[in-house]
């Protein structure tokens, strides 16, 4: 059996693989926001950035097909997960029992499904562009004359509408909250559990997180308030 199966077939094994896919989409999730934040410097900064990722071609295809692959063990793996706890859960007699698991850790399956909603709609916004054909075509002059995609004046036009940037906020603080529990349960599944580390290690990441849904936030925002303009 190769690698992949066994550690499908032993629970250790599951909750490795869900641990570590999680923390390769943490690390996806972090680079985007970094890239994303070159909105905040001159255009020709994001669109050579958006023009070297289209240059990596069949590269650029392998990094899709492995962050897809997580994405769906990921998800293939928490469902398995919700469906065993309620099985071997107790009936409740009328009563909530509230252990000591915190909110963002009893409430994973809601926020994991809500940013699983949350990508083919950012996908079918920016990289497809449906409903908006003018975007592909908008082009902008690097400085040695090459001429690629404006993804700049791209995400000004599809932030300035509040709808969507309002959704975009709701789904990357939802984002944020499923991270605050889902970094520390993989950095402690993947072996680094010591009870010692496990309230800075908490502290650590709900500041993450926090930096994390407000520099993401702060993008939408800064192109609603005029900030970031053409
Ligand atoms: C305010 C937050 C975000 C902004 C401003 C943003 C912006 C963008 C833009 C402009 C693109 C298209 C790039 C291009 O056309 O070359 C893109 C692609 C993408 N974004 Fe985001 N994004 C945000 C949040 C997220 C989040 C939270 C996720 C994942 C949960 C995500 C996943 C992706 C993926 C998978 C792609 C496609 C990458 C590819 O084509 O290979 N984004 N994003």
């Amino acid at each position: 059996m190769n690698l992949l199966g066994s550690l499908f077939q032993s629970s250790i094994g599951r909750k490795f693989l869900m641990a570590f896919t999680g923390l390769v989409l943490f690390g996806f999730v972090t680079g985007h926001l970094i890239s994303n934040l070159q909105i905040f410097l001159p255009p020709a900064k994001i669109n050579a950035y958006a023009h070297m990722l289209e240059s990596l071609g069949a590269a650029l295809w392998l990094i899709r097909a492995f962050l897809l692959l997580c994405l769906l063990i990921h998800v293939w793996l928490a469902i398995q997960l919700t469906l065993e706890n309620r099985a071997a859960r107790p009936q409740a007699y009328g009563v909530e029992h509230v252990n000591r698991a915190t909110l963002a850790s009893r409430v994973m399956a809601r926020t994991g499904l809500v940013v699983l909603a949350f990508i083919p709609f950012h996908l079918a916004h920016y990289t497809l562009r449906a409903g908006h054909p003018g975007w592909s075509e908008h082009t902008f002059r690097l400085a040695d004359g090459t001429m690629v995609r404006d993804v700049y004046s791209m995400m000004l036009q599809g932030f300035g509408n509040q709808l969507v940037s309002g959704f975009y906020i709701l789904a990357v603080g939802i984002l944020a909250y499923h991270l605050s529990h889902g970094i520390v349960s993989s950095i402690q599944t993947i072996g680094l559990k010591n009870e010692k580390w496990t309230a800075q290690l908490q502290r650590g990441a709900t500041a993450y997180c926090w930096l994390y849904f407000l520099l993401n936030a702060a993008i939408p925002l800064a192109v609603l308030g005029g900030f970031v303009h053409a």
